[in-house]
């Protein structure tokens, strides 16, 4: 059994921590980066299936390539972060699966139904996604997650092209770095327990 963590812990992640609007001029290593592969990839999956695939907007030429895909409002955040990363799933994910689940060799088949696959993908993507800006924010950096971008246009640009990447989809997108406060707007409420939650 683990201890829970400290109240500054759930502040840093959840209760103080913001989707940052705004940039100040601080740059993050690549090291950090790693760091938060490094803890995210251990989040759980179905199967273990791990089929999020992450590709890091580093240079002003690769910010440039996505910059046209952007939502207008999203451009300054994309372009004014240290980072961001496309976060994306493989439509291929099963290949890995005999490696990520290997107590259990039928598991594969486990997604042939195409419906079931989309479900796995966009399902378990989306939780490592999430995984992933909270690895960020553990290790003190901010996030401003997007959806407001042509997802098809990024897929032609960066993926459709590549060997490595040419089954990967994007889902969402999530700047990274240390968040300029100023860019904040008022705190929106969330819903109260009993507005979300039943107990039977
Ligand atoms: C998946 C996802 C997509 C989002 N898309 C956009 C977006 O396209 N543009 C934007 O300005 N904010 C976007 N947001 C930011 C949300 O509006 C923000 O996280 C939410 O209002 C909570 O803000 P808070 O963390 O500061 O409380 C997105 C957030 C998520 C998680």
């Amino acid at each position: 059994m683990a201890d829970p963590l400290s109240d500054l812990a759930f502040d840093q992640l959840f209760r103080e921590a913001r989707t940052a609007n705004a940039w100040q001029d601080k740059d993050v290593p690549e090291v950090m980066v790693r760091a938060i592969y490094d803890l995210m990839k251990w989040g759980p999956t179905s199967a273990n299936i791990c089929p999020a695939r992450f590709l890091w907007i580093r240079s002003e030429d690769a910010k440039a390539r996505l910059n046209p895909f952007l939502m207008e409002s999203n451009i300054p955040k994309v372009m004014n972060a240290p980072w961001t990363v496309i976060i994306a799933w493989d439509e291929k994910f099963e290949d890995k699966v005999p490696q990520l689940f290997p107590h259990n060799p039928d598991a594969k088949n486990w997604f042939t139904e195409p419906e079931a696959h989309f479900d796995a993908a966009f399902r378990n993507g989306t939780l490592q996604g999430a995984y992933l800006m909270m690895a960020a924010r553990a290790l003190g950096l901010d996030c401003g997650p997007m959806s407001g971008f042509d997802r098809d246009g990024v897929d032609k640009e960066f993926f459709a092209p590549d060997k490595q990447m040419r089954h990967w989809k994007s889902n969402f997108i999530c700047a990274l770095g240390y968040g300029d406060d100023a860019g904040l707007f008022e705190r929106s409420p969330r819903l109260t327990f009993e507005d979300a939650n039943v107990i039977l």
